[in-house]
């Protein structure tokens, strides 16, 4: 068949060497964001932390905000508790949960008009997750993790913080009783969890749809993260003078890396805008090196079981 092409999302920069902007640098090439996620120089903005319990204090703990001296021990809190879910069991009770979710709104004879986002996308994965972390109230968790992610990154309004803040103390209540690192990187690891999904299985069912049955889910998902990656872009703070991609960069720059450039590199993907699965070819859209999502099995079991059900 002939694949569709998928444009770039309109603000997409084109592929090319880091662009100077106001606060620092801009970074496109497939080659330079996996140079810059792999080298030591550079590190991720810190976040301070705050009083125990509240999202400042969520932010200070987990590994994603955390200096490269107390990453590989709070990450590790992630790693292990990940460790312990099978990625083909969070698929089959992802297929189970939305199974019911359809069968239920079919029940009320809403079927033909399924709300995706709000009803599955950002519902199912993370109660699948929830559960299997051992939160006592994995449907009360849903909304209070969506809380916590609106405000998770730098930049949130007051009040949205102030429901962040409430909704941390409500996780932490249903959470199992653990040191407070390993919670707050278990809360953490269903923050990360929640837009990014949902954002894979909105463009899955966006993109993917239309594809023919016969192909494998894995591979449209695979495709669909390199062309609409639900993480567009992350950031790294320079900590020396370096050199990338011909440009002298100053120390204390910040780098905005973005995925959506890279993942369309035509030096890495033939013929880039085209939706083509099976390409086999590894996009960035988990990231890459010592902070790589340790997610990645997870986010695309739980997505293929939504996504399963909706082909
Ligand atoms: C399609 C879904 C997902 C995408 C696209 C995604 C993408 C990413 C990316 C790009 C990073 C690295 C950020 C950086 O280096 O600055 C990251 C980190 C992380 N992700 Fe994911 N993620 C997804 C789902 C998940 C899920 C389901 C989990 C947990 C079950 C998870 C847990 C984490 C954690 C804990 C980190 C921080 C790792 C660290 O601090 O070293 N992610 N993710």
């Amino acid at each position: 068949m002939s694949w569709p092409m998928i444009p770039p999302a309109p603000d997409t920069p084109a592929c090319g060497p880091p662009v100077p902007v106001d606060d620092g640098w801009v970074v496109t090439r497939h080659a330079e964001v996996v140079a810059v996620l792999t080298d030591p120089r550079y590190v991720v903005p810190v976040a301070p932390g705050g009083p125990p319990g509240t999202l400042a204090w969520l932010r200070g703990t987990v590994s994603r905000f955390s200096a490269p001296d107390r990453h590989p021990g709070r990450r590790a809190f992630g790693v292990a508790a990940l460790r312990d879910l099978d990625p083909d069991e969070l698929r089959a009770a992802a297929a189970r949960l939305t199974g019911e979710t359809l069968d239920r709104l079919a029940g009320a004879g809403q079927a033909d008009r399924v709300e995706v986002m709000g009803r599955l996308a950002r519902r199912v994965p993370l109660e699948v997750l929830a559960a299997r972390l051992g939160l006592a109230d994995p449907a009360a968790a849903v909304p209070a993790v969506t809380a916590v992610a609106a405000a998770y990154h730098p930049g949130a309004e007051p009040a949205v913080v102030a429901r962040a803040d409430r909704a941390v103390a409500a996780l932490l209540a249903m959470s199992p009783p653990a040191p407070a690192e390993a919670a707050a990187n278990r809360i953490g690891l269903l923050v990360q969890a929640a837009d990014a999904t949902a954002g894979l299985i909105g463009a899955a069912v966006r993109y993917g749809l239309a594809a023919p049955v016969a192909l494998d889910t894995a591979d449209l998902l695979a495709e669909v993260l390199r062309l609409d990656p639900p993480v567009r872009a992350t950031r790294r703070v320079a900590t020396d003078a370096v050199r990338l991609g011909g440009r002298d960069i100053g120390p204390e720059a910040v780098l905005l890396l973005r995925f959506d450039a890279a993942n369309r590199d035509p030096a890495v993907h033939a013929d880039p805008d085209r939706f083509r699965p099976g390409r086999h070819v590894a996009a960035l859209t988990f990231g890459a090196g010592p902070r790589g999502c340790p997610g990645e099995r997870h986010a695309l079991a739980l997505a293929a079981g939504v996504v399963e059900v909706l082909r």
